[in-house]
């Protein structure tokens, strides 16, 4: 899967090195929205950063390790989700993802978690993905919801990002449970 269309203006494609300088223009202008929950925010400061992150993203492709994606909106970037941790061993990863403020409230992220969901149970060896969040990141703890992940966790101070420290919820959904598995 190198770019596929969700319909709608929206696709999904592999995150490449090509995509960094969209990405950073896009970090760049929304740091206040996404500094927050996101603990990469501060540290990435140039076009540079950007590339060697996504380099290093196809590395752990590679090594079976993750997978990211670039969300692109009417031929935009519009942010990026990632299966993350994928562990073989236990058949699990977790989700990752953020979204350009100017398109929230619109419904594409739950789109696209929804598809990166078929493809971890599809393409990787996953039979249950997690997305971890912060109790008071309520538009992200909405996604999980909506997806008919069960909040399955709390772990006390257990996310960090910049100067905050917050709990850290933990959903989760196994392969049965998913309608599309
Ligand atoms: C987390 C984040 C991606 C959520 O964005 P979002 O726009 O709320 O999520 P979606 O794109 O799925 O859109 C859902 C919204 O669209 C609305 N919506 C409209 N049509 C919809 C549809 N067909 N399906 C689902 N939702 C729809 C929903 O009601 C919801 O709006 P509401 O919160 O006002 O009820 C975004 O807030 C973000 O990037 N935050 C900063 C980074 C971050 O926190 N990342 C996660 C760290 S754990």
């Amino acid at each position: 899967m190198l770019r596929e269309d969700l319909g709608g203006g929206l696709e999904l494609a592999l995150a490449v090195p090509q995509h960094a300088e969209a990405l950073f223009g896009l970090i760049d202008e929304n740091r206040e929205h996404l500094r927050r929950w996101l603990p990469f925010v501060d540290a990435t400061q140039s076009v540079e950063y950007a590339r060697s992150f996504l380099k290093d993203q196809l590395c752990q492709l590679a090594e079976g390790r993750a997978l990211a994606l670039t969300l692109f909106h009417q031929g935009r970037a519009a942010g990026m989700l990632s299966l993350n941790r994928i562990d073989s061993v236990n058949r699990a990863a977790s989700i990752g993802y953020w979204l350009d403020k100017g398109l929230t409230g619109r419904g594409l992220m739950t789109r696209a978690v929804g598809r990166l969901i078929d493809l971890a149970f599809a393409s990787f060896p996953v039979d249950r993905v997690e997305i971890h969040c912060a109790p008071g990141n309520e538009p992200s703890c909405a996604i999980p919801e909506r997806l008919g992940f069960t909040r399955e966790a709390m772990l006390r101070q257990a996310l960090r990002a910049h100067e905050y420290v917050d709990d850290r919820v933990i959903w989760g959904l196994l392969r049965e449970e998913w309608p599309r598995h």
